[in-house]
């Protein structure tokens, strides 16, 4: 980042800032390499903007890794991701010893293989006393299928009689979600110039604050997410009131 960009004060950074790490197949596109490749700089970059992100002292952090939809890419292509994972779970703890961050699971993860599974089972369960930064990670995830998720675990509780009807409301289904607990998202960034969520954090997005960019993600510095709280900063946030 160059030396003369000013922060944004702490304590007007948003609390919870996700982020759709797109673009890395074009990054490697347009430089004659194979995909695979864009994602290992993406993950380079995922590296250096979670650990800056939770020296800025932001609440939560959450990255979309890996979507249901993506399963269709070539298998080396998730090969990679995959290996990338192992990679970053192998390193979690070491990385974030120090930094008191808590590494936590959205999606799916029961498809993956077991190897995977373990390591984060282990590293949710170590860092489940750190009361830092929360980085969720989105893996095998999809907004409609966690919303279904947590109607079907509502629904089996009114069947069964432990919840009355009209106690449905809301905030029960946000505490149905992979986010329970978490505070929504204030600020959705996406690179790579695609203006769209892609069925991320659909429920917990109803009050975001959107930031496009057309930056790839393997090309995303710290400067971009600097430029983009000082943005939101400026945004007029109503949650509907005038
Ligand atoms: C989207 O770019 C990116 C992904 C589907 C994978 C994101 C993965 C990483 C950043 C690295 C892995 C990190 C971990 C921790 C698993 P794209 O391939 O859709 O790019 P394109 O739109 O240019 O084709």
């Amino acid at each position: 980042m160059g030396s003369k960009q000013k922060l944004l004060p702490r304590e007007r950074l948003p609390r919870h800032v996700a982020i759709i790490m797109d673009g890395n197949g074009r990054w490697a596109r347009r430089r004659g390499m194979p995909r695979q490749m864009g994602h290992q700089r993406g993950a380079k970059v995922f590296r250096e903007i979670s650990l800056y992100c939770a020296d800025r002292g932001l609440q939560v952090l959450t990255v979309y890794a890996f979507s249901t939809e993506n399963w269709s890419r070539p298998q080396k292509e998730i090969d990679t991701i995959m290996d990338l994972l192992r990679d970053y779970l192998r390193d979690a703890l070491t990385i974030f010893r120090d930094k008191n961050v808590r590494v936590h699971f959205l999606g799916d993860v029961s498809v993956l293989a077991k190897d995977i599974q373990d390591m984060i089972r282990e590293t949710e369960e170590s860092m489940h006393v750190h009361d830092g930064m929360i980085l969720n990670i989105a893996i095998n995830y999809g907004a409609r299928a966690e919303i279904v998720r947590g109607v079907q675990q509502i629904a089996w509780d009114v069947k069964s009689g432990k919840l009355p009807l009209d106690a449905i409301n809301a905030d029960l289904l946000s505490q149905k979600l992979y986010t329970a607990g978490q505070p929504d998202p204030d600020l959705i960034i996406r690179p790579s110039g695609e203006l769209r969520l892609s069925n991320f954090l659909l429920w917990q997005s109803a009050y975001s604050e959107l930031w496009f960019s057309d930056v790839l993600w393997p090309d995303f510095k710290v400067a971009d997410l600097e430029q983009a709280f000082w943005d939101y900063d400026r945004r007029n946030r109503r949650f509907g009131g005038v």
